[in-house]
């Protein structure tokens, strides 16, 4: 009954510390907020164009629904339950369920994730704080492939450019995380996500009339398994994760802000929904323009930023849709950011006693000197090259195909065999059948998915 009493009182300390969500809509509008963003508009289609189309967006949508909603709703609940930071979430629910307080390393590679992933994030969103002007002044009215590619290389083959963008992204983000989620998160994703949307089905309708559009959908939906690999398949799972924002405790921190009467599975639905649905958006714009003016699909991380200013160049009105995209793909990705630095800034407020501001700058600037890393990867240290390519490949390889599918299997892992059935079906609303659908999925079929496609991946079973 005291332990019982002491929860509780844990529990109101939480939301005093931090705040909560006012409502049930807000919830969904942050976990989405934080799930759109580059991955769906400048990662999804470079890595659908490196993999050859059809069968990885096949396999992606598989991990989206088979591993990623389950995922998704075993993260909420953990962290509605725990009402604390990821990585005392998971040490206090580590022993209440009688396991360990050790649980919270998966806490802390989360955490760890988490700065990584934003290390680089910052300096591709810095690219689109930079394309806002670069739209603005008009360079791209009417400008040739040659031309825009021109301007792309020699934007990113200037360090000095990507460190001053990548700075204002970063700077910007840690002003607002200082700031505390209901004042911060909040209102930023209230209108970006449906003023995104919007955009997406305007430049739809271009890409429809002005581009190939048979051939972009045959690029993306023709499944064709011979040009798919296990490493490709590997790639395929872990931007399920990363467009998810799974496997790193950042749903997690969210969820803990949760009121206890929201359903998890209808709000993890919802973000699901609409984050897949803006990820196939942005590639049914991307590919039928790449087809229609011979770009390359598999050019890689450049691939949006030269394919949508050559057609913002060539379509009446295009300044103004050129800037408008680039500040709402801004918007996007700073939404994003503020859901990476959370579970860290929670993390160093709780652990070491900091204040908000005090957490949001350490955590901040250590992320800042990391996105050097990848900023030089693009000019000064292109040549440096090992393991997985540059100095950025690698930090995106190990988060997002080793780092979130590795915290991914631990979490469901925690969710479908650790915890009792009491507590997950208690935070599920019961043992309807909805439930029984999850706990099949996070006991069996997602664990068993994620360990196949890791060992087949690395080989060890062939
Ligand atoms: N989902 C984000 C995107 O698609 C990126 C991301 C990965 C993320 N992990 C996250 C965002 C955690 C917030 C929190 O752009």
């Amino acid at each position: 009954m005291t332990m019982f009493k002491e929860e509780e009182n844990g529990r109101a300390q939480r939301f005093s510390l931090h705040g909560h969500w006012s409502s049930r809509i807000a919830f969904i509008l942050a976990v989405t907020g934080s799930a759109v963003g580059l991955g769906n508009v400048w990662k999804f289609p470079y890595i659908v164009g490196e993999n050859g189309g059809g069968a990885f967006v096949l396999v992606y949508l598989v991990c989206v629904v088979s591993i990623g909603l389950p995922v998704m709703m075993a993260e909420i609940l953990i962290g509605r339950r725990g009402r604390r930071n990821p990585v005392a979430t998971m040490a206090l629910l580590g022993e209440e369920e009688g396991s360990s307080r050790q649980w919270k390393w998966l806490g802390l590679m989360g955490v760890t994730a988490g700065v990584l992933i934003l290390s680089y994030y910052s300096v591709i969103a810095g690219w689109t704080l930079a394309y806002i002007p670069k739209s603005l002044s008009g360079v791209f009215t009417g400008a040739s492939a040659e031309r825009v590619e021109a301007i792309y290389n020699e934007f990113t083959g200037n360090w000095l450019s990507l460190t001053i963008a990548h700075t204002i992204f970063m700077a910007s983000t840690v002003l607002v995380v200082a700031r505390g989620v209901e004042r911060g998160l909040e209102q930023a994703v209230r209108f970006m996500v449906p003023a995104l949307l919007l955009l997406m089905l305007v430049l739809l309708g271009y890409a429809i009339t002005a581009g190939d559009f048979a051939a972009g959908v045959k690029f993306m939906f023709a499944t064709d398994f011979n040009t798919l690999t296990w490493d490709g398949v590997l790639q395929a799972m872990g931007q399920a994760f990363f467009t998810l924002s799974l496997g790193m405790g950042a749903v997690m921190a969210y969820g803990a802000y949760l009121p206890e009467e929201t359903s998890i599975s209808g709000a993890s639905a919802s973000v699901v929904f609409a984050d897949t649905l803006i990820a196939i958006l942005a590639g049914l714009v991307i590919f039928p323009l790449v087809f229609a003016n011979n770009l390359d699909p598999a050019e890689g991380p450049g691939l949006v930023f030269v394919t949508l200013p050559l057609v913002f160049g060539q379509m009446s009105g295009g300044i103004f849709v050129a800037t408008v995209f680039f500040v709402l793909l801004s918007f996007a990705a700073w939404t994003s950011a503020l859901g990476l630095v959370e579970p860290g800034v929670a993390w160093v407020v709780e652990r070491f006693g900091r204040t908000r501001l005090q957490a949001a700058v350490m955590v901040g600037g250590a992320i800042w000197l990391a996105g050097l890393g990848t900023v030089l990867s693009f000019n000064v240290l292109s040549d440096v090259v090992f393991l997985r390519g540059t100095i950025y490949q690698n930090i995106d390889y190990l988060t997002s195909n080793i780092m979130l599918p590795l915290g991914g299997l631990l979490t469901i892992i925690f969710a479908g065999w650790v915890m009792c059935r009491n507590s997950t079906s208690e935070e599920l609303g019961g043992a309807g059948s909805i439930y029984r659908i999850w706990r099949f999925l996070a006991r069996f079929v997602a664990p068993a998915a994620i360990l196949v496609v890791f060992l087949r991946a690395v080989g060890v079973i062939g």
